[in-house]
């Protein structure tokens, strides 16, 4: 589906078929677009959730979606309604080429407009994101949802910046969707190899990147300890992903991007009850997350100095597998007991930020669906943000809402250290049952280089898509990083 942006007044001819978005008793625009009577006959008064497909005495077929009351309308509201007409019963049927979507009234005083804009390029391109490769084309209707050739979003007056601020959108969103295609294939086709052999190809299409994939020798080599730990009892070769690019002044501390690439947690020895397991395909949505943000970064020209890490392996048992009472050292020198095999997301990570210390980052960032703990503590539709810089936190916390996310910042309680202390060891990598997420930010923290900015994200509640949700299939990857760390990297 081709998204583009348009002047409202060139664009109507360009579609059969148009979508008007109207605020709750707007009936300026309704008469205005000579709809009033039909709505008022299918008790259409704008109504967020609503939506009435009518035909304008000209012919025109128009749908009808309720935008809420205009002090109300969010950036999220925006991407929710374009997904929402994308996939309605009118479209679907009518399966028109071109759709000329109206926003030119949804203007709101609630919305500052480059937010509008680019939800309204993300609502498009993450709206109609699916995911048919396993199946047999044709097949399955219901999983194939009809996509117009072409989504025109017209506003009034399209001025230089929002033709800017769109296309940021469609950046953010498209490496999303690249992101999802990752994420929604299983070990049998994403192992480490695979996952790295992904992210060379998509730095090969930007020149400014430097790419280098780290093997099992190189791994060693470096002393990963911890990352070679969770692998020994896969059948799979590790893999360290390491991207660079200079987009700031020469000799600018680099930000750094870490992100947890489990392609499969099968929990190892403490293994999973087969539940849990079912979907620990998405335990590298973290990897996910932070290469389509740092892709997405690189296609909008932004002026820093990037770098993204990502150590990838999965997760299994086996004869070589660790165990719990086990001792490894990592490349940070530290000494690590292996209280649980199921807590190695931070084993893989701890390596990862011991590793970044050479390049000397101002902030490093990392992603991980890293606990159970913290979906108990937020939910299933947030994520936890922990950082030792509230200039840093506040900096990310600020792009949650237009990013359309729920993150909530919590604590690294130093009294909680006592939780991982171990008897033989420096630290072991797990705690007790309280405070799962915070014991796990705290064992990460001692990885962190010492003059870093850091933050730490565990977006397990956002691994997977919640029934309902309007702008990815359910039950499949989330894609969540990039809507909102592209938006901080751009912006700090
Ligand atoms: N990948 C899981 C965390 C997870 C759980 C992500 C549910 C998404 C949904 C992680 O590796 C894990 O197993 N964590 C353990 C840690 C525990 C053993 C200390 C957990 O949360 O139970
Ligand atoms: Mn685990
Ligand atoms: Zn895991």
């Amino acid at each position: 589906m081709l998204v583009s942006l348009e002047a409202l007044a060139g664009a109507k001819g360009k579609a059969k078929f148009w979508v008007l978005p109207v605020f709750e008793g707007d009936q300026i625009l309704l008469r205005k677009y000579d709809v009033e009577k039909t709505a008022k006959a299918w008790g259409f008064s704008g109504k967020k959730g609503q939506a009435a497909a009518v035909t304008a005495s000209s012919g025109q077929p128009i749908l009808l979606v309720g935008a809420g009351s205009r002090k109300e309308l969010s950036a999220e509201g925006v991407r929710v309604l374009i997904a929402k007409s994308i996939t309605h019963g009118a479209l679907q049927s009518a399966q028109p080429a071109n759709v000329l979507f109206i926003a030119a009234g949804l203007q709101a005083e609630t919305i500052p407009t480059e937010h509008l804009v680019e939800a309204l390029a993300e609502g498009a391109v993450l709206g109609s994101y699916t995911f048919n490769r396993f199946k047999a084309k044709g097949t399955e209707k219901d999983a194939l949802p009809f996509t117009p050739a072409r989504w025109m979003v017209a506003l009034d007056k399209v001025r230089a910046l929002d033709r800017q601020r769109f296309a940021a959108g469609l950046t953010m969103a498209k490496w999303t969707n690249w992101g999802r295609d990752l994420l929604n294939q299983s070990q049998s086709h994403i192992t480490a190899t695979r996952l790295a052999e992904a992210a060379r190809r998509a730095a090969a299409q930007f020149r400014g990147v430097r790419c280098a994939i780290l093997g099992r020798r190189e791994i060693e080599k470096l002393k990963m300890g911890l990352l070679l730990a969770v692998n020994q009892g896969s059948s799979e070769p590790p893999r360290f992903i390491e991207l660079h690019y200079s987009g700031g002044r020469k000799g600018d501390a680099p930000i750094c991007l870490i992100g947890k690439g489990l392609t499969y947690d099968t929990g190892g020895y403490n293994l999973k009850p087969g539940d849990s397991m079912k979907d620990m395909h998405m335990d590298k949505g973290g990897a996910i997350g932070v290469l389509a943000t740092f892709f997405a970064a690189v296609e909008l020209k932004v002026k820093k100095n990037l770098i993204c890490l990502v150590p990838s392996t999965d997760n299994r048992i086996g004869g070589n597998a660790f165990v719990a009472g086990d001792v490894f050292v990592g490349l940070g020198g530290i000494s690590v007991e292996i209280d649980n095999t199921d807590a190695e997301g931070r084993l893989v990570l701890a390596d990862a930020l011991a590793y970044a210390a050479r390049f000397k980052p101002s902030h490093i960032v990392d992603m991980a669906t890293l606990t159970g703990a913290a979906v108990v503590a937020l939910g299933d539709e947030a994520s936890a943000l922990f950082s030792n810089d509230d200039a840093l936190a506040n900096g990310i916390l600020q792009h949650a809402e237009p990013a359309g996310e729920l993150l909530w910042r919590m604590p690294l309680w130093d009294k909680y250290n006592d939780k991982i202390k171990s008897n033989v060891a420096d630290i072991k990598n797990a705690g007790d049952r309280w405070g799962g997420a915070i014991t796990a930010a705290l064992f990460l923290k001692r990885f962190v280089p010492e003059k870093s900015r850091w933050a730490h994200i565990d977006m397990a509640g956002k691994m997977k898509v919640r029934p309902g949700f309007p702008y990815a299939p359910a039950g499949l990857g989330h894609g969540f990083g990039p809507l909102l760390l592209a938006r901080w990297l751009r912006e700090l």
